[in-house]
């Protein structure tokens, strides 16, 4: 038998819908989002979140605007269950965000996840068992009833339970996992039978969330199971009707869209799509792809090298360069007859107009991000750009980011006059470009303490005063942001940060190049230095004092 074997595998079989209504649907409005970062995202990890990558990320998923933040699954987990007890205990859920527990329909579980949301103003149990034919058959081994008792029996003891804690607001969510693996009319009548027992109306809705669990059809089948199931499940007008995707065929936020067309209320997801294997639906995709359309999303995405930042950090996990709306390369033209394009729309482009340029779906600027015409200078007569120059010639390593926004200042400086811009004037650019590392601020000394978490004390001089600023953080550049944070009261981060020594033996020097993002505008600076942890301060000062140019020039 051949390995790579398409017989193997059976189309996924689709619904049988005579007039389908979502076609002629558009979206005009964000839906109810709910973020499972802290749940699905954080099943899916390798390492899953420490308590203080958890405290982190809840604060940005509030920051961002989220009303509904499934917070873990504290009966399978005791982090999840210490989670959500230091957010009750500690007041820190806002009165306008519930929080949602996941829990398998068993009776143990149930009554642990009621006491880890114990003393909560309002709180979502989200109750759930697999449906699928595989799993009822593979798994289970239980027939349909089989599958409807153990639903019904745990839907019941979710509103046993709640009669015991009349403090929370309850609201009750059921999913039939898999969903899309699932009969039709097997799903409604299980979805049914849960609604019977919570008999909810329009004032007390539920939640049924269907959960596309893995993917395994084009997104106009998943809308029309999702319409199939709107239109034939009882008590429509008290249920919100929610949607789960999961990535498996690239097509997550897709079958999120044309699910509610055909009817979703709400949708959940996790921020730049991190969840089991391929992943959850991208709510930045989503909610940007809303945004792109005039419609707003009901989610301050304004800031996105913050939740890059924060993501990154708290998963593990890279955002691709060509990661949609937000990646570092999507602002970027590298075509000639794009950059063409798009420079003639933006000369035309009048303020207070809608958005009309080729090649760029929104203004960059609304995300703090520029757009970018990178013309591959070949300053060497084909032998490469400017990077390969300052590597062949110079033993700099420049991240891609920064090899970007050197080749435009190349290509300007080639523009103002006749003949080919040398090595040295390269490295000249790069120098008069990147490295600020005296005014108006100048590192004058610093002193670390590597113990548990690095603890700076940075002696600066800012506008000729000077001042000690102190900051803790993960590695020094991270305490220094922190330090630096305190002392002028403006968020900074660190969007990136690279470092190499520059050729060999001990007394070699380090470079260092950093990209900050202060005051929603990313800001690249570097900096040389025997002493790395010089190198790098200097670069975080470098790009700060160009930051604080920047600034005044506009103000002027
Ligand atoms: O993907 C899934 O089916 C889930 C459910 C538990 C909602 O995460
Ligand atoms: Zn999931």
């Amino acid at each position: 038998m051949k390995a790579f074997d398409h017989t193997k595998y059976r189309p996924t079989p689709a619904v049988k819908l005579t007039s389908r209504r979502w076609p002629d649907r558009s979206i005009t409005s964000a839906p109810r989002w709910a973020s499972v970062d802290l749940r699905d995202g954080n099943q899916a990890l390798l390492e899953p979140m420490s308590v203080a990558q958890k405290q982190r990320l809840w604060g940005l998923l509030v920051k961002l605007g989220f009303k509904e933040i499934e917070v873990g699954f504290p009966s399978a987990s005791q982090p999840d269950f210490d989670f959500a007890r230091w957010l009750i205990d500690n007041d820190r859920i806002p009165a306008d965000v519930r929080v949602q527990a996941l829990v398998q329909a068993r009776e143990d579980l149930i009554k642990r996840t009621f006491e880890a949301l114990r003393g909560c103003r309002q709180a979502i149990v989200h109750v759930y068992n697999s449906t699928s034919t595989i799993q009822r058959e593979r798994v289970f081994a239980k027939d349909r009833q089989g599958i409807i008792d153990i639903a019904v029996a745990g839907a019941r003891m979710l509103q046993q339970e709640a009669t015991k804690y009349p403090e929370t607001e309850w609201t009750f969510q059921y999913s039939p996992e898999s969903f899309t693996g699932t009969e039709m009319d097997f799903a409604v009548e299980i979805c049914n039978a849960v609604v019977a027992v919570w008999q909810p109306t329009p004032q007390q809705r539920c939640i049924i969330n269907l959960p596309s669990t893995v993917e395994s059809s084009t997104p106009n089948l998943f809308a029309d199971q999702v319409e199939y199931f709107a239109s034939h499940v009882d008590r429509r007008d008290s249920i919100t009707l929610s949607v789960h995707t999961h990535n498996d065929r690239g097509c997550s936020v897709a079958a999120a869209e044309l699910a509610m067309l055909a009817g979703a209320d709400r949708v959940e997801g996790t921020l730049l799509g991190n969840g089991e294997r391929t992943g959850n639906m991208d709510i930045v995709t989503m909610a940007m792809n809303l945004y792109s359309q005039g419609i707003d999303p009901q989610l301050d995405l304004s800031n996105p090298d913050e939740i890059i930042q924060t993501v990154t950090e708290c998963t593990g996990i890279e955002v691709h360069p060509r990661h949609p709306w937000v990646g570092e390369l999507v602002y970027t033209a590298f075509s000639g007859s794009h950059q063409d394009a798009i420079r003639k729309c933006l000369l035309q482009q009048l303020p207070d107009e809608p958005w009309q340029v080729a090649y760029l779906p929104i203004d960059p600027k609304d995300l703090g991000r520029d757009y970018q015409a990178v013309i591959r200078v070949n300053s060497q007569s084909g032998k490469g750009g400017v990077a390969f120059v300052l590597e062949r010639d110079y033993n700099l390593s420049l991240p891609r980011w920064m090899q970007v926004e050197l080749a435009q200042v190349v290509q300007g400086a080639s523009e103002t006059r006749p003949g080919e811009v040398d090595s040295s004037e390269i490295r000249q650019l790069f120098n008069e470009h990147f490295v600020h590392t005296g005014s108006p601020f100048e590192l004058l000394g610093y002193r670390i303490d590597r113990s548990d978490n690095d603890v700076i004390e940075v002696s600066l001089a800012a506008h000729g005063t000077q001042y000690t600023l102190r900051g803790e953080g993960e590695g020094a550049i991270s305490a220094f942001a922190a330090a630096w944070q305190k002392f002028s009261n403006e968020a900074l981060n660190i969007v990136d940060f690279q470092e190499h020594a520059i050729g060999e033996g001990t007394d070699a020097e380090a470079a260092a190049y950093v990209q900050i993002n202060i005051a929603g505008k990313r800001v690249s600076g570097a900096a040389f230095d025997r002493d790395t942890v010089s190198a790098s301060l200097n670069a975080v000062l470098s790009a700060l004092n160009r930051s604080a140019l920047q600034r005044a020039q506009s103000a002027a």
